[in-house]
């Protein structure tokens, strides 16, 4: 008897196994045999160029690709290399080209005046990608990553008010020979009372609520026994020489009054400024730590990227 399968057109190899179950002989389909074909071909190129086979110890290095870059040996010196393609010479090449690329910018920021910084597109957009890398690796733990500041540690740098100045040149002088803004504690020097009628003083010039007649009294130590319009000027507007604070705004560094809700919490914050002094008001100096065309980069990042220099 004839199976069906065996009336078909199927080739088969004429093997049958369980009367039904044949091995047929088809082509493969053409796509499937080219795609295997061009795999074998990619193979024996991709030996030929590249590194691939072991043997022994070593290994086929491959013809093509070649990199070139420059290394530095243990004791600094610079040597040019070449080698066959590997993902570290790779590597190498990439850093070796990024770091020329940086380095044409660093000698531009050199060459350019602080102020001619900004009029150069280019250049800003290098100073707002590496200034903000710089600040945030050496700034921001203390003016925190928007520069804004935080009262009792460092301050606002995104606002128009200056402690020391915002011109270019007083930002460039802060960055690199660090401020350190000393106020003498008035513990013993003044009595309780007394603090406590400056300190509503103080309050009254920037319209915080205070005792009125406390602060008349108040007035006369700041401009007499006290002497604080020695630092602070006899208008309390500050002197950017000393760093002494503008005590007519409404932005404090120390004595944290903004966030006290009752007139006798503000009054506290500032007692405690005037009865303790200010000495941990120090900004390092970055001179030596940082390049000088870093400083530059930082200079009109806070200048300009930040926003508020003058
Ligand atoms: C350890 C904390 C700290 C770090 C880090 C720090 N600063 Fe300061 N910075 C301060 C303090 C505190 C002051 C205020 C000093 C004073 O009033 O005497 C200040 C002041 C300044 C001022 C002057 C502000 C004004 O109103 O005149 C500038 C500008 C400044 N810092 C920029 C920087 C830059 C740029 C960096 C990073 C390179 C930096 N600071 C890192 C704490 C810090
Ligand atoms: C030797 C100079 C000097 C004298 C004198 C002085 N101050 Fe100051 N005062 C400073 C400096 C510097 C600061 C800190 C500025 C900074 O780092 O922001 C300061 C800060 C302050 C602050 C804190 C401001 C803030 O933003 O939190 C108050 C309040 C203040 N002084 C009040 C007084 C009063 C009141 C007197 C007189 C009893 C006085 N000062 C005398 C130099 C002085």
């Amino acid at each position: 008897m004839m199976s069906q399968e065996q009336k078909s057109t199927v080739q088969t190899t004429g093997h049958v196994w369980d009367d039904d179950l044949r091995e047929a002989t088809n082509p493969l389909p053409n796509w499937w045999l080219w795609t295997f074909y061009i795999t074998i071909i990619f193979a024996i190129v991709y030996w030929v160029l590249y590194p691939a086979w072991p043997i022994g110890k070593s290994f086929t290095k491959g013809m093509g690709n070649n990199i070139s870059y420059t290394a530095k040996t243990v004791d600094g010196k610079e040597v040019q290399k070449s080698t066959h393609w590997n993902m570290r010479a790779k590597l190498m090449a990439e850093m070796n080209e990024a770091q020329a690329a940086q380095q044409k910018y660093v000698a531009k920021v050199a060459a350019t005046p602080l102020a001619d910084v900004p009029k150069d597109a280019e250049l800003m957009q290098f100073v707002q990608s590496s200034g903000k890398t710089l600040f945030s690796d050496n700034c921001a733990a203390c003016h925190q990553a928007g520069g804004q500041g935080k009262v009792g540690m460092a301050p606002n740098l995104v606002d128009d008010s200056w402690i020391y100045g915002g011109s270019y040149e007083k930002i460039n002088e802060t960055i690199t020979n660090g401020r350190n803004g000393m106020m003498p504690a008035f513990h013993g020097v003044l009595t309780d009372e007394k603090i406590t009628q400056v300190a509503n003083y103080v309050l009254s010039l920037s319209g915080e609520p205070h005792n009125a007649e406390a602060a008349k009294a108040g007035d006369a130590i700041f401009h007499g026994e006290g002497g604080c319009l020695v630092c602070h000027g006899p208008d309390a507007k500050g002197n950017q020489d000393l760093g002494s604070a503008n005590l007519t705004d409404k932005i404090w560094l120390w004595a944290n009054v903004p966030a006290q809700s009752t007139p006798e919490g503000k009054l506290d914050e500032v007692r405690k400024v005037i009865t303790a002094g200010v000495s941990r008001g120090k900004m390092p100096t970055w001179g030596g730590r940082l390049s000088a065309e870093q400083i530059k980069v930082l200079t009109v990042y806070v200048h300009d990227v930040l926003g508020g220099g003058k």
